[in-house]
């Protein structure tokens, strides 16, 4: 068990109406299927399961009331940019009428052509399921489409309409030309004045990943990279979700939770769900840090098929290097918030695990080994000699090796003090 302040029960906030306690095996059963269902793990679509990014969705609402402008959303895997671009127009109510959203989700064998029919097929069919056919009176019958076909189209729509476009997953389209076109409707859109907002959403690290020569057409396009969750946002999620339920988290599961989350807000519903289903099993109400230890075990033994190979790739070793260790001290190394650390951000970690001072030289090639094929890729690293960075390359192996590295012992009591104690000052509950 992580160690923590004083066990503080009944932490949650407090609920608006107490929800009394199950009492039979069915009433049980029933708060089990509660939980599932909230916390899921699955992209948020209800707006008050949506926790946080009130800047992010401030500057996509404002984008599409600015109606020439368009949206480039991007930013490591799951971090919820899905969430976000389902919820973001669904926040102030009162102008909810107007919206017509289409989602399309990209795949690698799209090009411009398959994911604008499928666009304009999608905005057409949610007009119509919104009892508003004369908003979306054009064509989609194309076998084959143009920018400039795809812009007359749009101009049809009625002027009262804001319409939305979500093209998801746009990083796994593999067709070079679809950036370029991608770019072409963008500037025709804007040049036109044209009042549809596309919104183009991938994994990426910056914006030219997704859209060829982004710098040409930069007045059109508002770039929103998103980030990983704060600590805040992921306790938020929390007891959104906790208060619609007669259960209670103590502060200290509620902040080892968020601590092993590492600003990914799947862990934090994840290893949340596995605490409370075995508080219930025990028939508690009240969550406490052994319900997440269980947890911790749990998600393991679930995740195994998923990381373990990648993990064992990357640690397998004949001779006695630490490369374990190493990983671990990398998946708790203090990172900026797209998950980078550089390499003397190790040190501390390392020196905390193996409890002997360790300097870069000592894990210099582990380093190297991580982010080559060696390794496989389990990191990946930016920046030239002098700078460079690294991250994981799947972000979900962070939390994972974390919580391996402590089911496995390779952090004992003290190392944890050391290296849980320093956040959880900062850890204001
Ligand atoms: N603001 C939020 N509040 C609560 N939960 C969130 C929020 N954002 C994301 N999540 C949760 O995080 C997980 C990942 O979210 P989502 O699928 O939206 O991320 P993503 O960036 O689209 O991932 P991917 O890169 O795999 O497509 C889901 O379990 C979702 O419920
Ligand atoms: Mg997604």
């Amino acid at each position: 068990m992580i160690p923590a302040a004083k066990e503080t029960l009944m932490a949650t906030k407090p609920k608006a109406t107490q929800k009394p306690k199950p009492q039979t095996s069915d009433e049980w059963m029933m708060l089990e299927f509660e939980i599932q269902r909230l916390f899921d793990g699955a992209p948020v679509d209800e707006e008050q399961l949506f926790a946080g990014r009130s800047k992010e969705v401030n500057k996509m609402l404002q984008t599409v009331m600015e109606r020439a402008k368009h949206v480039v959303l991007f930013g490591e895997r799951g971090v919820g940019k899905t969430s976000l671009s389902n919820i973001f127009w669904k926040r102030y109510g009162t102008t909810l009428q107007s919206f017509i959203v289409a989602r399309v989700q990209c795949g690698p064998h799209d090009d411009f052509s398959s994911v604008w029919i499928r666009g304009l097929e999608e905005l057409k069919a949610m007009g119509i399921s919104r009892g508003r056919p004369d908003y979306v009176n054009f064509d989609t019958n194309f076998t084959a489409i143009t920018p400039s076909q795809v812009r007359r189209e749009l101009q049809k729509i009625n002027p009262n309409a804001l319409p939305i476009i979500i093209f998801d997953e746009y990083d796994k389209v593999t067709d070079g030309d679809t950036k370029v076109l991608m770019a072409n409707i963008v500037k025709e859109l804007y040049d036109f004045a044209v009042h549809t907002t596309v919104i183009i959403v991938g994994v990426a690290e910056n914006i030219s990943e997704l859209i060829a020569d982004h710098a040409s057409i930069g007045r059109a396009l508002v770039d929103v990279p998103l980030h990983r969750m704060s600590e805040s946002e992921l306790r938020e999620i929390i007891h959104q979700r906790i208060r619609q339920t007669p259960m209670t988290f103590s502060n200290d599961a509620i902040w080892t939770v968020v601590i092993l989350s590492r600003g990914l807000p799947f862990f934090t519903q994840t290893l949340s769900k596995l605490a409370a289903l075995n508080a219930i099993k025990t028939r508690r109400l009240n969550i406490n840090n052994g319900d997440v230890a269980e947890a911790m075990k749990q998600f393991i033994e679930d995740t195994a098929v998923s990381f373990r190979d990648a993990y064992g790739e990357a640690t397998r070793t004949n001779q006695k290097n630490n490369l374990k260790e190493t990983l671990l001290a990398c998946a708790l190394a203090k990172s900026d918030d797209e998950g980078f650390f550089k390499a003397a951000d190790l040190i501390e970690p390392l020196s905390a695990i193996m409890k002997d001072r360790r300097r870069i030289a000592h894990f210099e090639k582990h380093l190297r080994r991580f982010s080559g094929d060696d390794g496989g890729k389990i990191l990946s690293r930016r920046g030239g000699d002098r700078q460079q960075m690294f991250r994981f390359a799947d972000p979900m192996m962070q939390p994972y090796v974390i919580i391996n590295g402590i089911q496995s012992g390779m952090i004992d009591e003290d190392a944890k003090n050391l290296l849980f104690q320093k956040e959880q000052r900062e850890f204001a509950i």
